[in-house]
């Protein structure tokens, strides 16, 4: 093709915090002709598909896939279980938790909205004491983003959920597993979930497309009597129709494929060790943002995310300049601030499919964008990063 602008050569970085890059045997596997999705391969791969994806979200209850985005996903698990007016306990730890607060305002339900400075996760002691004044039991369910996007903060499940069984409160547990699931470590079923909202393009390694719910037998209960209107998200013909391994209509087959190939790459390379790997490249990022002198979004190191970080930009400098400087010379793609954060934070995505020198890459690019763009640093970040990568232990290449 000819065009006034000449191509460039070599791979695209794309090192946002989602999409992440698809590995090509996932490609691949998605570049096959698409099969009648009531015959019996079709139905051998979902039923493949639904119990690979209850061991990636450690559940034995079912998990239901939507063609959707995530929001799809945060709608689903809203309108299956909740009724017109209830309340819903929500948490201002960024752009990602504030809209899905919208999510659930423009569904008629009612916010009870804890303030947050975008710099911390949720505090189980305020999920406790809010749910302790709640005397009259009003507050059906607790929201909570795992691993906010915007912010590269992780918030701690486990806690949440002590937190609400310590005021002996009933509301249900929802959790936002978008930017962690795959990446992160995560529960479902220990840690007390009742509904998990998930989607393909971040830890999944897909391109976007699907949305999910993993659910409890409370959440499933709740689903009986939730008075919410409800057609396309409604869990009850999905379940039915994957008992067979097919769905009430017709599906993304090759957006399944797709996944059916991803799950082969997480579980082959075994959940502990993709985990371990998300770690220890997010330790190479901060040492690197440290070695630049420069600040983390995050101000609680327990609460650090390891599938993103969130680079917070000396005062009177532009983190959308410094990206678009980024993009231009080197072909990287950085993850934008959002909302309150906007030209404050930009974001470096290190989850799904990525090693040790596709991070390094990265840093570089960011490393001479800084230079470019004039923005205060020290010199060095890279080399923390490469120190740490090159004597850390970590993962074992193969
Ligand atoms: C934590 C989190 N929740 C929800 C969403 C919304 O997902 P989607 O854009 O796929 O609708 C995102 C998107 O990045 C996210 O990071």
């Amino acid at each position: 093709m000819t065009g006034a602008t000449p191509r460039t050569a070599g791979r695209h970085f794309l090192q946002i915090p989602g999409p992440s890059n698809v590995p090509d045997a996932v490609l691949r596997a998605m570049a096959r002709p698409t099969i009648d999705h009531r015959g019996p391969e079709f139905a051998a791969m979902t039923r493949r598909i639904l119990d690979r994806l209850r061991t990636v979200l450690r559940t034995s209850r079912p998990v239901l896939l939507f063609p959707s985005s995530g929001t799809g996903a945060w709608e689903a698990a809203l309108v299956n279980t909740l009724s017109p007016g209830d309340r819903v306990l929500a948490f201002e730890t960024g752009q990602f938790a504030a809209l899905w607060r919208d999510v659930a305002a423009r569904l008629g339900l009612e916010v009870v909205w804890i303030e947050g400075d975008w710099r911390h996760g949720i505090d189980p002691a305020t999920v406790e004491a809010t749910l302790a004044g709640d005397a009259r039991r009003t507050i059906k369910a607790v929201l909570a983003v795992h691993n906010e996007t915007s912010t590269g903060i992780t918030s701690r499940v486990a806690a949440i959920r002590r937190a609400i069984d310590a005021a002996g409160h009933p509301a249900l547990l929802m959790v936002d597993t978008i930017s962690s699931l795959g990446s992160l470590d995560y529960h479902h079923e220990a840690w007390g979930v009742d509904v998990t909202i998930g989607c393909s393009q971040k830890g999944l390694m897909l391109p976007p497309g699907l949305g999910l719910n993993a659910v409890s037998d409370r959440a499933l209960a709740a689903s009986r009597s939730a008075r919410l209107p409800r057609s396309y998200w409604d869990w009850t013909p999905v379940l039915e129709a994957n008992e067979r391994g097919f769905f009430p209509y017709t599906p993304p087959t090759n957006l399944l494929y797709g996944l059916d190939a991803a799950l082969d790459l997480l579980l082959d390379e075994g959940l502990e060790r993709v985990f371990a790997r998300h770690r220890r490249l997010a330790e190479a990022t901060r040492r690197a943002v440290a070695g630049w002198t420069l600040e983390l979004c995050p101000l609680d190191p327990e609460e650090y995310s390891h599938s993103l970080t969130a680079v917070w930009m000396p005062d009177g400098h532009d983190a959308d300049a410094l990206r678009r400087v980024i993009l231009d010379r080197f072909d990287l793609s950085l993850g934008t601030g959002l909302g309150k954060v906007k030209g404050r934070v930009f974001r470096i995505g290190h989850l799904g499919d990525l090693n040790d020198l596709m991070l390094a890459g990265t840093l570089c690019g960011v490393e001479m964008g800084l230079a470019l763009a004039g923005v205060p640093h020290a010199a060095g970040g890279v080399g923390a990063a490469l120190d740490y990568l090159r004597s850390s232990t970590g993962v074992p290449a193969r």
